[in-house]
């Protein structure tokens, strides 16, 4: 087992304590899957990827809508932007149930802020099953969450966003190596990267931007969830740690603000390093409350 301190690849950014630098001053932009879900009280909190990504995007100067299903979880998340003293709107919407309103959702966004011109699609499911265990049912029903609802806010963002507006799909690490052993996931999750590169093309004549990231195992409640029924993750992280929340935030505020102008239809990968063959020897799998 090769020992790795993973303090030495913290800093105040991984844990949300960077102050605003005003990278994205005036602003729109709304996140489908702002909230969280819900943590046993028994474990120490982590912070999902679409809350710290608005919580983040507000601190840089931006006004965020937080939609989520989940009703407490998005005003969670506006409560959070709140208390730093920044602006943001709570939008309760089912992306898979509602999927026929999604141009009068994104109308109603945008006419919260006057104005849309940026948008992540953070909300994902997985049920980590093998092959063998994914029925018909489960594989439409995961697309549709995963893949049919980007492709919704995605068509339509086209028609609805300012121009210059700039698109983010989460994807994930499964899109682009066998991880995990979770056909549907992987599958869904893949074809994002296609989705991102087709939304670039249609966008272009109103020069809005759309680019995916493909993050590794991130220590979100998803995250810890899924880690439980992993008997080697221990193996696959990078540094001695899982990502944060937050790093997933900072990857997505670059591809959201106009510092990445002229980068379009691209996939980011964030993983430590695992996809490049860099963290290839078995490590000790702390995660960050363990520090
Ligand atoms: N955590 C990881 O290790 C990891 C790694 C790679 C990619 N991802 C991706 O990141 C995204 C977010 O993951 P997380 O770990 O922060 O998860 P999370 O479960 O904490 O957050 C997902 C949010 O989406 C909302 N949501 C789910 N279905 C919805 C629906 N039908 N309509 C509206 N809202 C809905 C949930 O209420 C929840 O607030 C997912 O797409 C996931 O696949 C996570």
């Amino acid at each position: 087992m090769v020992e790795i301190d993973p303090s030495l690849s913290i800093f105040a950014e991984t844990l949300g304590k960077a102050p605003g630098r005003g990278r994205l001053q005036g602003r729109k932009i709304l996140v489908v899957g702002g909230g969280q879900r819900d943590q046993p009280p028994d474990v120490e909190h982590s912070i999902g990827n679409g809350r710290a990504m608005s919580v983040l995007f507000a601190r840089e100067g931006a006004q965020v809508v937080v939609l989520d299903r989940n009703q407490h979880s998005a005003e969670d998340t506006v409560k959070h932007i709140k208390s730093e003293g920044n602006v943001a709107y709570p939008y309760v919407f089912d992306v898979y149930a509602e999927a026929k309103e999604t141009k009068k959702c994104l109308e109603e966004v945008k006419k919260m802020m006057g104005g849309l011109d940026g948008m992540v699609v953070v909300v994902g499911t997985s049920r980590r099953i093998p092959m063998a265990e994914t029925s018909m049912e489960a594989w439409d029903e995961d697309f549709a969450i995963n893949t049919r609802s980007h492709f919704m806010f995605c068509k339509h963002g086209i028609e609805v966003m300012d121009p210059g507006a700039s698109i983010v799909l989460i994807s994930s690490a499964s899109a682009i190596r066998a991880l995990d052993n979770n056909p549907v996931y992987e599958a869904s999750k893949a074809a994002l990267l296609a989705l991102s590169r087709a939304t670039a093309r249609a966008g272009e004549d109103k020069a809005i931007r759309c680019n995916a990231i493909c993050m590794g195992y991130v220590e979100t409640p998803m995250g810890r969830s899924s880690g439980r029924k992993v008997k080697n993750r221990a193996a696959t992280v990078a540094f001695g740690r899982q990502a944060t929340g937050w790093e997933t935030g900072y990857t997505a505020l670059f591809l959201i603000s106009h510092e990445s102008a002229y980068t379009n239809g691209t996939t980011q990968i964030m993983d430590g390093g695992i996809w490049a063959g860099i963290a290839t020897k078995p490590r000790d799998p702390r995660v960050l409350s363990a520090l």
